[in-house]
C-alpha cells in the first residue's frame, strides 16, 4: 500500500525513462483522472493511500501513455477557448492555434449580432460551440462525415448548454448537392437562408507530411488530417461555392496548411475572390485564409 506521492514519483521516473515530455505533469494528470479529482486535490492529499483497483487503472493509463496515446484521449477531454470538450478516438483533438479563428471572428462581427454560422468538418464541435459561447445571439450548424464524430459534437453542445443554438448534421462535402442540402437544413432548423459566417479546420496535411507525423498524432482519425489527395480538396470545393453559401458581406474563415498558401491564393484569384487575406499563427506562419464575400 503506497501513497499517492510515492506512486507519482515512481511513474514519473518511468515516463521519463520512456522520453515522455513533461513526465511529472503527465503522471499527475493521469492520477487525477483515475481518482476523479482535480490536480489541486492530488497536491493536498498526497499522503493518501489509493485502492488496488485505482492502482490497476493508473498503471493501465501509464502503459498507454508510454505507447504515446495522446493525453487528451486518456483524460477524455480537452480545453478549447476556455471551454471543455469531450474527445475520443473519433475526433481530432482541438488545437490551440485554431482558437485564433474565434479571436479573428470577434474582430469582424458585433458580439451582439444574430450571426448564422456553418462549421465544416466540425469534429468535437469546438469551433462552432466556442463561437456560440461568445456570440450569445448566434446559431449554427456543424457538419461532419462521421456519425461517431457527430455524437461527440452533440454531447459537447449539451455539456456547454448550447444545444438549442447548434445542430450537428451528417454530410459529406465531396458528395453531390452538398450546398443545397445544407441550405435546406438551415431553412428547416433556423428559418434562415444563407450564412453570415462559414468556418472550417479541414484536413489539409500533405501526403509527405503524413509519413512523418509524431506518434501521438497517429492515434487521431486519418480523415481529420488528410484528404487522400493534395491537401486542397476542401478549398477547391468551397472557394468556388462561397457565393452560394454566404450572404453578401459574409466571411469565410478556414485554417490552412502554411505550405499550401500559394496554391490557395491561386484558387481565390481563379474564382475572383480578390477580397482575401492570410492570417498568421503565433509562430508567424500563414495559418488561416479569410475571404470576404
Ligand atoms: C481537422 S478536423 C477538424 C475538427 C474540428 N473542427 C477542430 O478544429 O478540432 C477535420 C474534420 O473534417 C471532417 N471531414 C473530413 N472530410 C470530410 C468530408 N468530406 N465531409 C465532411 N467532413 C469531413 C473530419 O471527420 C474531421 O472531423
Amino acid at each position: 500500500m503506497e501513497t499517492i506521492k510515492n506512486h507519482l514519483l515512481k511513474k514519473t521516473k518511468i515516463l521519463e525513462n520512456y522520453n515522455i515530455s513533461l513526465p511529472k505533469l503527465e503522471a499527475r494528470l493521469l492520477m487525477a483522472k483515475v481518482l476523479n479529482k482535480d490536480l489541486n486535490w492530488t497536491y493536498s492529499n498526497s499522503e493518501k493511500i489509493i485502492s488496488k483497483k485505482q492502482v490497476a487503472n493508473y498503471e493501465n493509463l501509464i502503459i498507454q501513455k508510454i505507447k504515446k496515446v495522446p493525453t487528451a484521449y486518456l483524460l477524455g477531454n480537452k480545453e478549447f477557448y476556455s471551454m471543455n470538450f469531450k474527445v475520443n478516438k473519433n475526433t481530432l483533438i482541438p488545437r490551440p492555434e485554431t482558437e485564433i479563428i474565434v479571436d479573428e471572428i470577434k474582430k469582424n462581427f458585433d458580439i451582439k449580432s444574430r450571426i448564422s454560422i456553418l462549421d465544416l468538418g466540425t469534429g468535437t464541435g469546438c469551433i462552432l460551440l466556442s463561437i456560440l459561447g461568445e456570440f450569445k445571439n448566434g446559431f449554427g450548424i456543424g457538419i461532419d462525415k462521421f456519425s461517431k464524430t457527430l455524437k461527440i459534437a452533440r454531447e459537447n453542445g449539451k455539456k456547454n448548454n448550447l444545444s438549442k443554438k447548434s445542430k450537428f448534421i451528417k454530410l459529406d462535402w465531396t458528395k453531390k448537392e452538398f450546398s443545397k442540402k445544407i441550405l435546406d437544413k438551415n431553412k428547416k432548423f433556423f428559418n434562415n437562408k444563407k450564412f453570415d459566417l462559414v468556418v472550417s479546420n479541414p484536413p489539409y496535411l500533405l501526403k509527405k507530411e503524413i509519413n512523418y507525423l509524431i506518434k501521438e498524432v497517429g492515434y487521431e482519425p486519418k480523415d481529420a488530417l488528410y484528404d487522400n489527395k493534395d491537401g486542397l480538396v476542401f478549398y477547391k470545393i468551397f472557394i468556388p461555392k462561397i457565393n452560394s453559401l454566404l450572404k453578401k458581406n459574409g466571411y469565410f474563415y478556414s485554417e490552412i496548411n502554411p505550405k499550401s498558401s500559394k496554391k490557395i491564393e491561386e484558387i481565390c484569384r481563379k474564382y475572383n475572390h480578390v477580397n482575401f487575406e492570410f492570417i498568421k499563427d503565433l509562430s508567424g506562419k500563414k495559418r488561416f485564409v479569410l475571404i470576404k464575400n
